[in-house]
């Protein structure tokens, strides 16, 4: 049995998945009870589209909205096919260039538009981003050491997380990445993001290089991590299961140029990921959502012809 924490599930963990709803830009939240003022949303993206320098289209008005709800942090999966604009929109939310600044539309973090990278949102990249010259415990503490945190702070407080993400101190903290595992380079590179508490987590295929079984593991840490870290997460992923393991709602995108097919709500991982991803409940979503997207892409085919 394991100790690991688990989301509860607003609906008390109902493992069925509800009604796929047609997406519709949600823009307008609902009133507010009287006398209080409701926080900006997490994110906005109102017809955000993004043509690059060389014409080429790659998102087109897309729009959706991530609400700030206290005591409820999303976890957002995003599938599509290869080339439909899921680094693009990551790449908006965290500010950066050349898939920042959108075309047009509007990216808005906490009520106010992108102005580029900051302190609210952090990023794990697919490959393992680590600074080949640092160790793990100063590759963990570099933000750290950015904003001048004490060297005997920095050092306790990576020691801490190299620990959270599931290495050990005494024999991981003092090797080069060079030295470890793709899933250890990995966890160094949660370690380095979340370490600096941002409000959002932004997570490019993070899993995508590893090996089913340390795959399952790190859904396992990641989930534990996330809820403690109270942060809106977006991640990336090709994985139907890992989607609907992870999220907490799935944005289904179309191939390009990309934009939100549609929007999913799926069940919260309330067991470890070996055991819940065998459930036939949990196989019969991943079917489900597997022959949507399938009927989508032969939809979308057709109405290009
Ligand atoms: N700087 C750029 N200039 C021109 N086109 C670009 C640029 N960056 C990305 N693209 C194109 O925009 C489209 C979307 O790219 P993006 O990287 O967002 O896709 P993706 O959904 O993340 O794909 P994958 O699943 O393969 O990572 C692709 O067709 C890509 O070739
Ligand atoms: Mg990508």
């Amino acid at each position: 049995m394991s100790t690991r924490e688990h989301r509860t599930a607003p609906n008390g963990g109902a493992k069925a998945l509800a009604a796929p709803a047609e997406h519709a830009p949600a823009l307008a939240a609902p009133e507010a009870p009287a006398g209080l003022i409701e926080p900006p949303p997490v994110v906005v993206f109102d017809k955000v589209s993004k043509t690059y320098e060389n014409g080429f289209t790659a998102i087109k008005d897309v729009s959706f909205v991530v609400k700030d709800i206290p005591g409820k942090m999303e976890f957002v999966t995003i599938l599509g096919p290869s080339g439909c604009g899921k680094s693009t929109v990551l790449r908006l939310i965290a500010g950066l260039p050349p898939q920042f600044p959108a075309t047009s539309g509007e990216v808005l973090i906490l009520g106010k538009p992108v102005a580029g990278p900051g302190a609210d949102r952090g990023m794990v990249f697919q490959d393992y981003t680590s600074f080949d010259n640092r160790t793990v415990e100063d590759n963990v503490a570099f933000g750290l050491e950015c904003r001048g945190v004490a060297r005997k702070e920095r050092r306790e407080r990576a020691r801490e997380w190299i620990k959270k993400v599931g290495l050990d101190v005494d024999r991981d903290a003092l090797k080069y990445p060079h030295q470890l595992s793709g899933g250890m380079r990995q966890r160094v590179a949660i370690a380095r993001t979340l370490i600096l508490r941002p409000r959002i987590i932004l997570m490019d295929e993070p899993f995508g290089a590893l090996d089913p079984t340390t795959r399952l593991k790190m859904q396992d840490m990641l989930v534990s991590l996330v809820r403690e870290a109270s942060a809106t997460v977006f991640f990336v992923t090709h994985s139907i299961e890992e989607a609907v393991y992870l999220g907490d709602r799935t944005y289904v995108f179309s191939s390009c140029p990309g934009t939100i097919l549609k929007e999913l709500p799926v069940p919260p991982p309330d067991f470890p990921a070996k055991e819940m991803q065998r459930q036939p409940e949990f196989m019969q979503i991943v079917f489900e959502i597997r022959d949507m997207i399938e009927n989508l892409e032969s939809s979308t085919r057709a109405g290009d012809e």
